[in-house]
C-alpha cells in the first residue's frame, strides 16, 4: 500500500507530494503545525489540538486554509487513506507561495500539507525510563506559538542523540528549565508534589501537558505550575517528560545524575496508568459516537 498525503486540495502520493519552491513555509519557516496522536483510527484530543492551532495562526495572522470542519474530515481520510491504527497525524500550514520577500504578501492563500504514519511507542521504552541532558535554552521569545521554525529545537535533540540521551531539557538565562526539544518537563518533588513549568510565552502548551494536569486534579494529586530551575530537578523524587509522541516517559538520568537508582518512580506510574485509562475511556466515546 502505497501513502497517501494531502497537499494543497489533493490526495497524493507521498512520493510525489510536493509544495511550491516559494511557499514561505519553505523559504520562511513561515507556519505553524500540529502532530495529533491516532489510537485505534480515532484522532485523539482533535479539539484542544484544533484550538491551538487556531491561536498559533491568530498570533502570525495566518488564515486558516479551510474550516475546521473541513479540517477534520481530511484529517480523518488521512487517517483511512493510510490505514493508521496506531500512530500519528501530521499537519502544517504556511502563509502561502509569494515572491521571496520578507514581507507579509497581500491577500496570501495558507497552504495546507497533511500526512499521517503508524508509529507504536515500545513498552520497554517506559520500563527502562529515558535520560535526559540539559543545554542552554537558544530560542526565541514566542515559544508559545507553534511554529515550524524548529531549528534549534533539531539542535537541541541532536546534542541529546551525540550524547546517547534520548531528550535535552533547555535552561533559560535564569537556570530554570523550559522545555524538551519537543515535550513538555515535569518533576515531582521530594514531598511529593508534581511541577511543571507555568505557561507563557517560553513553553507549549502541550495538549498532553493539559490532559495530565486534568487527570492529576481530578485525582487530587498535589500540583503545581512553576519554573523549576536544573539543581532543583537533579534532587527530585522523580522525573518524566509527556508529549503527543512519547505520552509519558520516566526522566531517569539528567547529565550524569541518576534519579531513584534509575528506575521509573511510582507518580510515574500512576500518572501512565491514569492516562491509559483516559485514552480508553475516549476511545469507548468515539466508537460510541461513531456507531451513533
Ligand atoms: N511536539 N514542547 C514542544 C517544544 C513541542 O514541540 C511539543 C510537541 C510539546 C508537547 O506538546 P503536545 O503534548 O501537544 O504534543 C512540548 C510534537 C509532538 C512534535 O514536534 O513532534
Amino acid at each position: 500500500m502505497s501513502r497517501i498525503a494531502y497537499v494543497n486540495g489533493r490526495y497524493v502520493r507521498h512520493r510525489q507530494a510536493t509544495v511550491h519552491v516559494e511557499d514561505r513555509g519553505y523559504q520562511f519557516a513561515d507556519g505553524v503545525y500540529e502532530v495529533i496522536a491516532v489510537r485505534g483510527g480515532h484522532l485523539i484530543d482533535r479539539g484542544p489540538h484544533l484550538d491551538r492551532l487556531g491561536r498559533s495562526l491568530g498570533e502570525l495572522g495566518i488564515a486558516w486554509p479551510m474550516s475546521r470542519g473541513a479540517l477534520s474530515v481530511v484529517l480523518n481520510q488521512c487517517v483511512r487513506r493510510n490505514r493508521v491504527d496506531d500512530g500519528i497525524v501530521y499537519l502544517q500550514m504556511s502563509r502561502g507561495v509569494a515572491r521571496r520577500d520578507h514581507a507579509i504578501p497581500a491577500n496570501p492563500v495558507s497552504s495546507l500539507v497533511v500526512t499521517a504514519r503508524n508509529q507504536t511507542m515500545a513498552p520497554e521504552h517506559f520500563e527502562a525510563g529515558i535520560r535526559v541532558v540539559t543545554i542552554s535554552d537558544i530560542r526565541w521569545k514566542r515559544c508559545d506559538i507553534k511554529s515550524i521554525s524548529l531549528l534549534p529545537n533539531v539542535l537541541a535533540k541532536q546534542a541529546a542523540k551525540d550524547r546517547g540521551a534520548f531528550e535535552a531539557w533547555q535552561v533559560d538565562e535564569e537556570g530554570f528549565v523550559t522545555e524538551g526539544s519537543s515535550t513538555n518537563a515535569w518533576i515531582v518533588t521530594p514531598d511529593g508534589v508534581l511541577v511543571t513549568r507555568h505557561l507563557g510565552t517560553s513553553i507549549l502548551s502541550g495538549i498532553t501537558r493539559l490532559v495530565f494536569l486534568d487527570l492529576a486534579r481530578r485525582h487530587n494529586i498535589t500540583l503545581v505550575e512553576r519554573s523549576f530551575s536544573r539543581d532543583e530537578a537533579l534532587e527530585a523524587s522523580e522525573a518524566f517528560l509527556t508529549s503527543t509522541t512519547s505520552c509519558i516517559l520516566p526522566v531517569v538520568q539528567i547529565d550524569d545524575h541518576v534519579l531513584r537508582n534509575g528506575r521509573p518512580g511510582p507518580m510515574t506510574r500512576r500518572l501512565r496508568a491514569l492516562y491509559d485509562e483516559y485514552i480508553d475511556g475516549l476511545r469507548v466515546g468515539l466508537v460510541g459516537a461513531r456507531k451513533r
